[in-house]
């Protein structure tokens, strides 16, 4: 089975769930991720601006803490935004490897980073990071992998997946290395709810992006016009749930399947966790890190964690 096809079979198993669901991995294509970059200037979407501050009050001691000719390996870089300010500071970096699944973005993303930075060697990788993908040689030997995984894009993951996920780069990092993470923090849901349903409706947009990504690369017929978009916080679970919930009863079809869904039916397409710093710890400690520093901004939105 190729790529496309084994990711057309994972899109209709997903809703064909008796709760319907789709990757938010399928959020990104090159649309999604120009509408991703959107929402990080949000004036309600608090983390990528809390984020930034942290890594700006702090980055001279993660420099340190980092130490000399380290590879980067950034997973879901994204715009690589936040990595400018590290790119910046890290002492004399030998490699930078930036893991996503957008490959255009991607692909731009690293033109760009390179003409900012041009002595650093910038090896990026198009690959779905849940998946084992082949790290490139870099030219220079690095003298330890560290492994940078900002914006929180672990909430993304259940705990099982998270857990799955710091175990592989526990490994990946090996014996020397070490992991930077960003990770949002449980707070009052009112915060936490209004990033997610911004009043420029740009979050909407991002969610119902996603029918339009499978319409596109999968052939798939979404009415997308028949779907709202619902956030909602769960505070039991401590996460946000995402969702795409059916304004009437229809079918849609892709892959030469058929698939009802009923009026008022909802299609989950994301969660976003939040974490409690004990509760992160814990995870990190189980995959067999250490949590040597974290550091938060004052109001303790969110946490970066080494
Ligand atoms: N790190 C950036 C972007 C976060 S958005 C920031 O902090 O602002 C999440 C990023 O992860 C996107 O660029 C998306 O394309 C990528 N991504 C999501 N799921 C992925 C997967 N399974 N494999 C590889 N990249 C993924
Ligand atoms: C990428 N990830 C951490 C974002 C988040 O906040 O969970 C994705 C997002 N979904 C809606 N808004 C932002």
């Amino acid at each position: 089975m190729n790529a496309r096809d084994a990711e057309l079979a994972e899109i209709l198993a997903g809703l064909k769930k008796p709760r319907k669901e789709i990757s938010p991995k399928y959020f990104y294509d090159e649309r999604g991720s120009q509408l991703f970059d959107a929402i990080t200037h949000l004036p309600e979407y608090y983390p990528t601006e809390t984020e930034f501050g942290i890594m700006h009050d702090n980055v001279d001691e993660i420099a340190d803490l980092v130490g000399p000719q380290a590879s980067l390996i950034e997973y879901g870089s994204g715009s690589s935004r936040k990595t400018r300010v590290l790119l910046e500071h890290l002492h004399d970096l030998a490699v930078y490897v930036p893991v996503d699944i957008s490959e255009d973005h991607l692909i731009t993303t690293a033109r760009k980073v390179r003409s900012e930075f041009p002595d650093l060697e910038v090896l990026p990788v198009v690959a779905d990071f849940t998946q084992p993908f082949a790290l490139p040689d870099p030219t220079v030997m690095p003298q330890r992998n560290v492994v940078y995984f900002p914006g929180s894009t672990i909430g993304n993951f259940t705990h099982d997946e998270a857990q799955g996920l710091l175990d592989v780069m526990y490994e990946e990092a090996g014996a020397d290395g070490a992991m930077l993470i960003g990770v949002d923090l449980q707070k009052d849901p009112a915060i936490i709810e209004r990033a997610y349903n911004d009043s420029a409706g740009v979050t909407a947009e991002f969610n119902l992006n996603m029918l339009s990504h499978l319409n596109r690369e999968f052939d798939f017929d979404f009415d997308v016009d028949a779907f709202t978009h619902s956030a909602v916080y769960d505070e039991d679970e401590g996460r946000m749930v995402i969702e795409l919930v059916s304004e009437r009863e229809q079918e849609v079809s892709g892959g030469g399947d058929t698939i009802a869904i009923a009026d008022g039916e909802s299609i989950l397409t994301e969660y976003s966790h939040k974490y409690t710093l004990d509760g992160f710890a814990d995870m990190a400690q189980e995959a067999g890190f250490a949590v040597r520093k974290v550091w938060t901004d004052a109001d303790r939105l969110f946490s970066v964690q080494y």
